[in-house]
């Protein structure tokens, strides 16, 4: 049988590969049986397609992946270039207990800037590593499965999901979604129904003592940033009389007031900041969710009230430089801070899991109500990651950053 099958295939190559202007091979035919050169060549060439055949049929699926190409340095600006593409493979079959995952969404976000360094300064971030894939927050669907809750099909997510086209996963670290909680907008379980909304949530309930009817003024900087843009309208939620953003252009403000329901915004890169909130916040401030730090932060503090609270929650302007976090006050600001006293407990959402269930029904219910806003800006292509990252890390998103790999 197969000394036929190959008898009949060299026939066919006799016509078509190695005399392609003979279309007719029986003319040929006693050439090439005599050609012993030929006949070697022939037989080595039909082996050689059947085992790349098998091989490809058994071992691994082409991919594109992103890994870290340079590090920015601990003082440095990070840049698309930090970040490669590159094509890879990963094996065709699952084994028992994964799943083969093609990735739809994936996540840029500040605390990245810390895993781009050899230590990242926390205990709780891993940093990249050179020429090692890069990976985040993201959301996928099952392509196939050998795990016994996830079937082809599901929606999925995990924090820890690789930067790269399709991957095979460990199914018991993946959640399954559920899209209608979102109104089928799946990225937004990336923004305001994932650690985003649950950072801003949190924060404010875990650490901004808001109480409704206490008429309390809350001012949030890196307000039209992913969390800062969710973080006013939870606070106002939850009982905040008024509500001012500081943001780095016009038309971020302008989005705060007119589709947020913030009361006002101000745009910290335009005229005097101080004299504006003092302006905005005749009442001086009550609740500070702080994303950013540095001078923005000094100067909403130095006009926060007595018994004051300010949620922590990033202090995105000293990523670029090695400094302990949270950094230091300056003395001055220190002062103001004791004196007043304003509380300033570090707040990490990933130290309040228990709540997270619950926490994201609720923030589920209000994106469904039509009561929590939400904006993304999506980018679209895996290549693009590392630009997408590059321009987060400089403020260019309203919202939330969302990388789109595959519809
Ligand atoms: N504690 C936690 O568990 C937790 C969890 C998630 C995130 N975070 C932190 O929350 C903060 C916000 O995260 P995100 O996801 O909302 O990021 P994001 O979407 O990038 O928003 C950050 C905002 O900060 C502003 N910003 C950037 N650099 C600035 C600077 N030097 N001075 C003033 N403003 C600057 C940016 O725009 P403009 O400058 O144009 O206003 C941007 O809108 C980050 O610090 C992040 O590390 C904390």
């Amino acid at each position: 049988m197969v000394l036929f099958i190959f008898f009949v295939w060299m026939l066919k190559l006799g016509r078509s590969e190695f005399h392609p202007q003979f279309p007719n091979y029986q003319v040929l035919l006693p050439h090439i049986l005599c050609s012993r050169k030929f006949m070697f060549q022939a037989f080595k060439q039909f082996f050689f397609v059947e085992i790349q055949c098998e091989i490809a049929a058994n071992a691994e699926m082409i991919i594109q992946r992103v890994v870290l190409n340079s590090r920015p340095g601990k003082n440095g600006v990070p840049v698309a270039e930090n970040f490669r593409l590159e094509q890879s493979t990963i094996a065709d079959t699952v084994q028992a207990g994964q799943v083969r995952v093609k990735t739809l969404y994936l996540s840029v976000d500040p605390y990245m800037r810390c895993r781009m360094n050899e230590d990242t300064g926390s205990d709780y971030l891993q940093p990249w590593q050179l020429s090692e894939v890069a990976d985040g927050g993201g959301i996928g669907v099952v392509e196939e499965s050998k795990h016994q809750n996830l079937a082809r099909g599901d929606f999925v997510t995990s924090f820890t999901w690789p930067w790269q086209t399709a991957a095979i996963l460990d199914g018991d670290l993946l959640q399954k979604l559920v899209p209608q909680l979102v109104n089928g907008r799946l990225s937004y379980f990336l923004g305001a129904a994932g650690i985003t909304g649950l950072t801003a949530l949190l924060g404010v309930r875990e650490k901004g003592h808001v109480a409704t009817g206490a008429n309390q003024t809350m001012v949030v900087s890196g307000a039209a940033g992913a969390c800062g843009s969710l973080a006013g309208q939870i606070g106002r939620l939850e009982g905040c009389s008024r509500v001012v953003g500081i943001a780095g252009t016009d038309e971020k403000c302008s989005v705060l007031v007119q589709e947020m329901g913030f009361d006002a915004a101000i745009n910290y890169k335009k005229g005097d900041v101080a004299k504006q909130l003092r302006e905005l916040c005749p009442r001086g401030v009550d609740v500070y969710f702080d994303n950013v730090g540095g001078d923005i932060s000094d100067t909403v503090i130095s006009q926060m009230n007595q018994n004051s609270h300010i949620i922590l929650c990033g202090q995105i302007s000293q990523y670029n430089k090695d400094v302990p976090y949270p950094p230091p006050l300056p003395p001055d600001t220190e002062k103001i801070q004791k004196e007043r006293n304003i509380t300033r407990e570090r707040f990490l959402v990933l130290n309040y899991m228990d709540k997270q269930e619950a926490s994201v029904l609720q923030l589920c219910q209000w994106i469904q109500e039509g009561k929590l806003k939400v904006r993304e800006t999506v980018v679209e292509g895996l290549a693009n990651i590392g630009a997408a990252f590059q321009s987060m890390m400089n403020g260019g998103n309203i919202g939330k950053q969302i990388v789109l790999v595959s519809k």
